[in-house]
């Protein structure tokens, strides 16, 4: 009990200044860019660590973290396994919501949309851009499936580093990118006394408004 009451006591104020309609960008994805840069700027590990929801067709979720790598005004790209759990979803119910958690600056931004491969040149062009054990990596790891010891995974390693001992590593076929492609962006502040700022852009035929949600 005692541990769990110390969890209960837990608890962060957010000071930050009220976050108003007229200082955003109309377009969240420039917006996205102004609180991005902010994020980089103040140190924080891994800011593009963002935390991916889907859902398979019976409407069970799983979520997990996957580092951003591209964005711009047709979407918010990662790269995976086209093999792994999260595929398999996609694959079933091809929508997503994105997560950055960006806790020690009071902010959140939370985008969901339909997720569609990207193209295989620009996978490829990821792909080659990768260092030599990342690239590796990516054909080590039958990623999500079961595997009977972590010795499995060091055996194939070591088989494919001498395999790709040149060093051109090619790029696996089932591995690739997904663009998420937003159809809401939020964008959540911390504010004093638990009203914070909420400020929802909906995207309706190419259209953005803007609304703001009850904290
Ligand atoms: C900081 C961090 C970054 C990660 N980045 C990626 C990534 O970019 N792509 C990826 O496939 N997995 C990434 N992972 C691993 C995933 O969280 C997850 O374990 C893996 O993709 C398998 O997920 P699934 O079984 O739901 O498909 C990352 C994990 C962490 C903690």
């Amino acid at each position: 009990m005692s541990g769990e009451s110390a969890i209960y006591h837990l608890r962060c104020d957010y000071d930050r200044e009220p976050l108003t309609e007229s200082e955003l960008d109309p377009d969240p994805v420039k917006q996205f860019r102004i609180w991005f840069e902010d994020a980089r700027a103040s140190g924080i590990p891994e800011p593009n660590a963002m935390t991916l929801g889907t859902a398979d067709k019976s409407g069970h979720i799983s979520c997990r973290t996957v580092l951003l790598k591209a964005y711009d005004e047709r979407g918010f790209v990662f790269f995976t396994n086209y093999g792994s759990r999260k595929a398999r979803q996609i694959a079933e119910n091809p929508r997503a919501s994105l997560l950055f958690p960006w806790v020690t600056l009071a902010r959140q931004v939370e985008i969901a949309g339909a997720v569609e491969k990207i193209s295989a040149a620009e996978s490829l062009a990821y792909f080659m851009s990768r260092p030599f054990g990342s690239r590796l990596g990516a054909w080590v790891s039958d990623q999500s499936a079961v595997i009977s010891s972590r010795q499995i995974l060091l055996a194939k390693y070591e088989e494919l580093k001498r395999k790709f001992a040149s060093g051109e590593v090619p790029k696996p076929e089932g591995w690739g990118g997904y663009r998420v492609v937003p159809e809401t962006v939020e964008f959540w502040q911390g504010g004093q006394d638990r009203l914070h700022d909420r400020l929802l852009y909906t995207n309706s035929g190419g259209v953005w408004t803007i609304s703001r949600l009850a904290p």
